[in-house]
């Protein structure tokens, strides 16, 4: 039977965080679908369609994982590809709480789906989505935080702003 993951997520925009989960997240599954979340309440930097194609530049070379988004509930996106996993990324005790308890609204929801945690590498401990906007608009180098085609496009993006 073949094993399927989600790993969804924001993206807003992808980190060397989200890539390093996607690298192991990708090595326990046979297939793996990176779901970007299109929450319109969610006030994003990014549109939906630059957040995927930021991604599908980063994970160009991953063989068994494929882009994706989804609307809704995370755990009826979860059924209808068949997966038997959702893989969420801890960073600090921050992350806990929350996580926690959208792992038990997820079970509440549907049992038969599994959220799996998996630790962040100790060199992105640190790293948020929201941390590297920060810095870019302040003025710093996002050097060992995300890709230099993401630095670029925020960049690009904060300038025409
Ligand atoms: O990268 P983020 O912003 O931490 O990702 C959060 C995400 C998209 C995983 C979360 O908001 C989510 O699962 N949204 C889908 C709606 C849903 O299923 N909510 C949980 C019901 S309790």
């Amino acid at each position: 039977m073949m094993r399927i993951g989600i790993y969804p997520g924001s993206f807003d925009p992808v980190t060397y965080g989200h890539l390093d989960i996607i690298h192991r997240a990708s090595r326990l599954v046979d297939k793996l679908y990176v779901a970007v979340s299109s929450n319109p309440n969610k006030q994003s930097f990014f549109e939906i369609s630059e957040r995927m194609t930021l991604l599908q530049e980063a994970l160009k070379k991953s063989k068994n994982v494929i882009l994706d988004h989804f609307s809704g509930l995370l755990v009826s996106y979860a059924k209808e590809k068949k997966a038997a996993v959702i893989f969420k990324g801890l960073r600090a005790f921050s992350d806990f709480e929350y996580e926690f308890r959208m792992a038990l609204a997820n079970r509440e929801l549907e049992p038969e789906v599994e959220t799996v945690f998996l630790m962040t590498s100790h060199q992105y401990a640190y790293l948020s989505s929201s941390l590297v906007k920060e810095v870019i608009t302040l003025g710093g180098s996002l050097k060992g935080m995300v890709p230099p085609f993401v630095e670029k496009k925020l960049k690009e993006k904060i300038s025409i702003r």
